[in-house]
């Protein structure tokens, strides 16, 4: 039957031209600021399980897949799908919770929109996604345009050469099943929401446009600081060219500096001074943003930055030069009331207003970058921000491929943040086992950050690594890559139950100290004696005795409890208590808070 079809589909074939491939670009910074049809809204999807759609029946990839969007051309012609015919979604959106029969699917669906566009915006076009989880394949108008792997992090293509006036097609195929060589590797204790589930955007650019930008306050310098302070100015365009003229404006500032670029259409960290006394720092207390705009021939980028300095000093986390205490809890990236994957600044405003009610000046975005808006509304909230990539448990630390993933996944997490202010700590990695090949492995990356940054602080999630007679020892060959010691610990749920008090802690390091972890799970509403499981009193318990315990740490600077809110993970199965819940949150899927919430909020509210 399959030669027939064929040769059918070869008369459509060999109408379309042979598939060139669109380049993938660096990701553009700050792409909200850039004129964008949105293509946000219906999709019509087909769920492939067998990836019929890409593979012919030796599984090897086929001209005529999903991504022709054929139509039968004539009576007996043969096409087995039909994208128009097919059932809709929302995206952004995860599959999971909008089609009851994906909730637990793992494996590929194949989406398609069509846009209709005009001459004059074909000059130059970036489509531009947010995030697609997990391995993403894209074409427009038959034509491939790229492909990208990682969940949770940002990605575009130049298609200028794709489109065409009139109506247009884009059909993406996400698959994201989980595989030992990537980041995240096969277990995670979260849910593996698929589908596209960040923005999706046509961004119109110029032929030259800035490809990247920095703005940021250098640290004070031999007292210089007092009359004057420094701020670093450093661009990059798409195009090596030399001599284009960039613009930084900042009218509250009174500044207005021109930089001309060099052979490599680069602007490397140029200063300007600003008068101490005309400059407000940004801090929680005062998450002071300026407007910003960034010009480059007659295209105007407009944003909003605030200036800081984040350090370190011996055990002391100082922001702008002074000691600072980081009240944080940790959040996953996951909408409240079962709603699947956040993806709006509505939703980064409900987590982090319950995080704002626990009394918190910083989150956890855990295990990998979240949704931009979730960043931004931070900043404009005042709440600092620790930010990671999924380099979680066990990964596969010898395989190049999985390197150069979680290398690509820091890049652009980096490249997308590197301008907010409340961004002050990277991390590479969480709970992961100690080796020769993972030190090696996490050893590089962190290196690499630093090339990226040198602005912001390097840290990971460790793990305790030994516990003998109530003393708990760190000792990770890690430390001398962090700025920032931080570890998860379990006490009173996993092990050592009511015996908080009894511990002491051994952490042979000249520096701060996070607990990136600490928690234990209850069901909203289920009361009991506090040593029963699962009851609010058991965890209430918890929080009192590890707070009692944690706050004698010399050297604390910080700390993140596991959990703001109930989250979805298919690694929690207990009946009627977790239902496919990690029941650790302080406050339950629906926002009710449990009782440990106030037990946190009182600690903080004493800080
Ligand atoms: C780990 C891990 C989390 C997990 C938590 C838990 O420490 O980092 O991702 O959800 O413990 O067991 O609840």
């Amino acid at each position: 039957m399959r030669p027939i079809r064929k040769f059918f589909i070869a008369v459509v074939g060999l109408i379309l031209p042979m598939m060139a491939v669109a380049e993938t670009l660096p990701v553009i910074q700050n792409v909200n600021a850039y004129e964008s049809m949105s293509l946000n809204g219906e999709w019509n999807y087909i769920v492939d399980v067998q990836e019929e759609g890409y593979y012919d029946y030796r599984m090897n990839p086929t001209r005529w897949g999903f991504f022709v969007n054929a139509k039968p051309q004539k009576p007996e012609d043969l096409i087995e799908y039909d994208f128009d015919k097919s059932p809709t979604m929302q995206i952004p959106g995860d599959w999971n919770t909008q089609d009851e029969r994906l909730f637990f699917y793992e494996g590929t669906v194949w989406f398609k929109k069509s846009f209709s566009m005009r001459n004059e915006e074909l000059n130059k076009v970036l489509l531009y996604f947010g995030a697609v989880n997990y391995d993403c394949r894209v074409w427009v108008n038959g034509k491939e345009a790229g492909h990208h792997i990682g969940g949770f992090t940002p990605f575009n293509f130049d298609v200028t050469e794709l489109l065409t006036e009139g109506e247009n097609t884009v059909i993406v195929k996400v698959d994201n099943k989980r595989h030992a060589e990537d980041v995240p590797t096969q277990i995670f204790d979260w849910w593996n929401y698929g589908g596209i589930t960040r923005d999706v955007k046509l961004v119109k650019v110029p032929t030259v446009y800035i490809e990247d930008y920095s703005l940021q306050l250098e640290k004070v310098k031999g007292g210089k600081g007092e009359k004057v302070r420094e701020i670093s100015f450093s661009a990059r365009l798409n195009k090596a060219e030399a001599g284009h003229e960039v613009t930084v404006f900042i009218p509250e500032l009174k500044i207005e500096k021109t930089f001309t670029t060099n052979a490599e259409g680069k602007i490397q960290s140029s200063t300007f001074n600003v008068p101490s006394k005309r400059l407000s720092l940004w801090s929680p207390e005062n998450p002071k943003l300026y407007q910003v705009q960034v010009m480059l021939d007659n295209t105007t980028i407009a944003d909003e930055i605030g200036f800081r300095t984040i350090e370190t000093r011996d055990k002391q986390i100082l922001l702008n030069g002074q000691p600072i205490f980081l009240k944080g809890i940790s959040i996953h990236n996951e909408k409240p009331n079962g709603g699947g994957r956040a993806n709006s600044a509505e939703d980064a405003r409900t987590l982090l207003g319950w995080a704002k009610e626990l009394g918190c000046n910083f989150v956890r975005l855990a295990h990998y970058p979240h949704h931009e808006e979730m960043v931004r509304e931070a900043e404009r909230m005042g709440i600092l921000v620790w930010s990671e990539i999924p380099v979680y448990w066990t990964i596969a630390w010898k395989n190049p491929k999985t390197f150069e993933n979680a290398r690509q996944q820091l890049t652009d997490m980096i490249g997308r943040d590197h301008n907010r202010a409340n961004v002050i700590i990277w991390s590479i990695a969480n709970e992961t086992p100690h080796s020769a090949e993972r030190d090696d492995f996490l050893g590089r990356l962190a290196q690499y950050a630093r090339t990226l940054d040198d602005t912001r602080l390097i840290s990971m999630a460790m793990e305790v690594t030994g516990a003998s007679n109530y003393v708990n020892r760190l000792n990770d060959n890690m430390n001398k890559y962090v700025d920032v010691v931080s570890f998860n610990e379990y006490i009173g749920w996993y092990r050592d139950v009511n015996d908080a008090s009894k511990m002491t802690w051994e952490i042979p390091y000249n520096k701060p100290v996070i607990i990136s972890e600490f928690g234990g799970g209850a069901r909203y509403g289920y009361h009991g004696q506090k040593n029963q499981r699962w009851t609010e009193e058991f965890q209430e318990n918890l929080y009192r005795e590890n707070i009692n315990m944690i706050d004698k740490i010399e050297g604390l600077s910080g700390t993140t409890p596991w959990i703001l809110k109930d989250f979805r993970s298919p690694r929690r199965v207990l009946p009627g208590i977790q239902d496919y819940y990690n029941r650790k949150g302080l406050v339950s899927d629906k926002g009710e808070k449990k009782k440990a919430f106030f037990v946190l909020k009182e600690w903080y509210d004493s800080k």
